[in-house]
């Protein structure tokens, strides 16, 4: 049917005959003339359609937007001042010999060149969607980024395998989906969160290197960044260390960006232990390319008369941290600064204390700030001395729990540096490592994982038992631009550690067996060490396309209450399959 895609099309082909299949994109009638730009997935193409043509010319009379046609025509120059050098075709269109109508098209319900298009009518509508270029674009990068990192682990040796969908939990911190089973009355196959307890498995297997790009399902709260199913290139190596896997991964990433986007990185990557992310920038996936970063100042406070900096001063669960911010004392208005109080409160912030620097050489008096009558001399001169405050800065305070404080300083910090327009161009990739292998959780009295439960401990069994809070992890997660990108660990290759683990989380022995019975099981039988990693792909792929949301890269997402317009799931089922399933719906007033 087509011997050329309409984008493919250049001035070495003027002269010949070529057939083109696409889309209607525009029509329009130029004083008897009648062209339409067609569009296929390459590109857009101008034909020419000659009045003097009466058959072809006729058939274009009656094409409207997004009919599907067939055309064969000459490529010829266009003439001089009709040139349109915005398009890659714009020197060359194509005079219609002949034009066949594929199929017709209802009127669009929109335009495709339209913007402030609402998420809605684009995802109802995804099919349509997806025809503008720049969706297009998008999706041909990440079938460039899927082949890169494919040939890339190929050639390290790595092999591909499928592991099960219908499957038990795998436990990465969120809500399953469950599925029920016809053939087993009342029981549920869990989708996997993620394959991380079968990619184990393979390297008990001896497979050696693993990896899979793999869908993962997780019924959790959604973001800009986070969809209920979700693709991660995910990895398992066996017999290496944090620093082998740590190369090998930096090497695919950097081959990755050079490849598809001419961009370099240097290796080895920046370090940075979980311990100085939360101190200097309130979070563990600190975006580097903000230049502000959060000061300590609770030795200075700790015998202040001001209460709400003492305290927490001289509790070693909190802290008071400074944000400072140059040149913030002039750009902010007031009404910014109280919005930004208002802000922090989301965070669990009672309040977000400030001083605004003036005049530096007038001391106190240089200085504007609700707090500054209840500060001695001493303290004053403490804070600006170590944030290197001047003329015209803004210092923010935050001073509570620890957990508050970096929440709140960390998420004004990325605020700030976009209301500011202070994110510097680029890139930054960084490691965090080094985490915490428990987290407490106060509802529940007990310590969560903070990776998940098969990461091994720096330690041995007997400190991660007298020690737990304490105990770090061989966890690591690569960082790119304030965004987690991947996550992996060194994994436990030892029953009784595993086991050992499973007793800190509160996982009894009985409850460990029926829900990880077959892992404990196969630790016993000769497990090699261990470990991997699961990138996600569809924020690497948002990062790389200059995208803001991954709803953006991803073919047919799920709306942010976790539902599919276009199909219209999930969706009732009738009162036969449920039966089937053995299933019974609670009606509402028996709750
Ligand atoms: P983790 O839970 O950190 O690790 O997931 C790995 C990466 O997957 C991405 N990701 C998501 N992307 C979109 N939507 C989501 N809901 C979502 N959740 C996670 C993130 C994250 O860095 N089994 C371990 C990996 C391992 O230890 O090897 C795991 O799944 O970019
Ligand atoms: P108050 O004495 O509560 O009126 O607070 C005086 C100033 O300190 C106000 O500017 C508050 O916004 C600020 N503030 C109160 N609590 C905190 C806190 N936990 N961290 C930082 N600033 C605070």
């Amino acid at each position: 049917m087509r011997s050329h895609y309409c984008g493919d099309l250049n001035e070495s082909l003027i002269g010949e005959t070529v057939n083109l299949c696409g889309w209607v994109h525009r029509r329009r009638d130029h004083g008897g003339v009648i062209f339409i730009d067609l569009r296929d997935r390459e590109g857009l193409a101008q034909i020419v359609f000659d009045p003097e043509d009466k058959t072809s010319f006729s058939i274009a009379e009656q094409v409207r937007s997004e009919y599907v046609l067939r055309v064969q025509g000459i490529i010829r120059p266009r003439p001089d001042d009709t040139e349109n050098l915005d398009l890659a075709t714009g020197k060359i269109e194509v005079l219609c010999q002949q034009i066949e109508v594929l199929n017709t098209s209802e009127t669009p319900p929109f335009q495709l060149d339209e913007t402030n298009l609402s998420e809605e009518i684009r995802l109802r509508h995804r099919y349509i969607d997806l025809r503008r270029p720049q969706m297009l674009e998008r999706l041909k990068l990440r079938a460039k980024i899927t082949t890169a990192l494919r040939e890339y682990l190929n050639a390290q040796g790595f092999l591909d395998i499928e592991t099960p969908m219908l499957t038990k939990a795998t436990p990465e911190g969120a809500r399953d989906y469950l599925v029920p089973s016809r053939t087993h009355a009342g029981h549920f196959f869990a989708l996997p969160q993620s394959p991380q307890l079968f990619k184990q498995l393979l390297m008990m297997s001896g497979m050696e290197r693993y990896y899979q790009i793999v869908r993962c399902f997780r019924d959790e709260d959604l973001r800009a960044d986070r969809q209920p199913e979700f693709t991660q290139l995910d990895i398992e190596m066996s017999f290496i260390d944090e620093t082998m896997i740590k190369d090998l991964m930096e090497s695919m990433i950097i081959k990755l960006f050079k490849q598809v986007l001419d961009i370099e990185f240097s290796q080895p990557f920046l370090t940075m232990t979980y311990h100085e992310a939360m101190n200097r920038y309130g979070s563990d996936k600190p975006d580097l390319r903000i230049p502000l970063e959060l000061i300590e100042v609770g030795d200075l406070m700790t015998s202040v008369k001001f209460k709400v900096f003492s305290k927490p001063a001289n509790d070693k669960h909190s802290r008071v941290a400074a944000l400072h911010v140059p040149k913030g004392g002039k750009s902010l208005s007031r009404k910014q600064i109280d919005d930004y109080t208002d802000f922090v409160n989301i965070y669990g912030a009672k309040g977000l204390a400030y001083i605004k620097v003036n005049d530096i050489e007038a001391g106190r008096d240089g200085l504007q700030s609700p707090i500054l009558k209840f500060l001695p001399d001493e303290a004053i001169t403490g804070i600006l001395e170590r944030t290197k405050a001047a003329n015209g800065s803004i210092i923010f305070f935050g001073a509570d729990k620890t957990k508050i404080v970096n929440e709140a300083l960390g998420a004004l910090r990325l605020k700030i540096g976009e209301d500011l327009k202070l994110i510097e161009p680029g890139w930054k990739i960084l490691w965090v490592i080094d985490y915490p292998m428990f987290e407490w959780d106060e509802t529940e009295k007990r310590f969560s994982a903070l990776h998940h439960p098969f990461t091994a401990p720096k330690t041995g069994i007997e400190d991660l038992t007298a020690n737990s809070a304490h105990c770090l992890s061989r966890a690591y997660d690569m960082v790119l631009n304030g965004s987690e990108i991947g996550g992996g660990s060194i994994r436990i290759h030892r029953p009784e550690m595993q086991s050992a683990v499973f007793e800190v989380l509160g996982i009894g022995k009985e409850e460990a067996q029926e829900k990880f019975g077959f892992l404990l099981e196969a630790l016993k039988y000769g497990c090699p060490p261990h470990g991997g990693i699961a990138f996600g792909l569809d924020r690497l792929v948002m990062l790389m396309a200059g995208a803001k949301s991954i709803r953006d890269v991803i073919a047919f997402p799920k709306t942010q209450t976790a539902s599919c317009l276009l199909t219209s799931a999930p969706s009732p089922v009738s009162q036969d399959q449920l039966r089937e399933l053995n299933i019974r719906l609670r009606t509402k007033s028996t709750d």
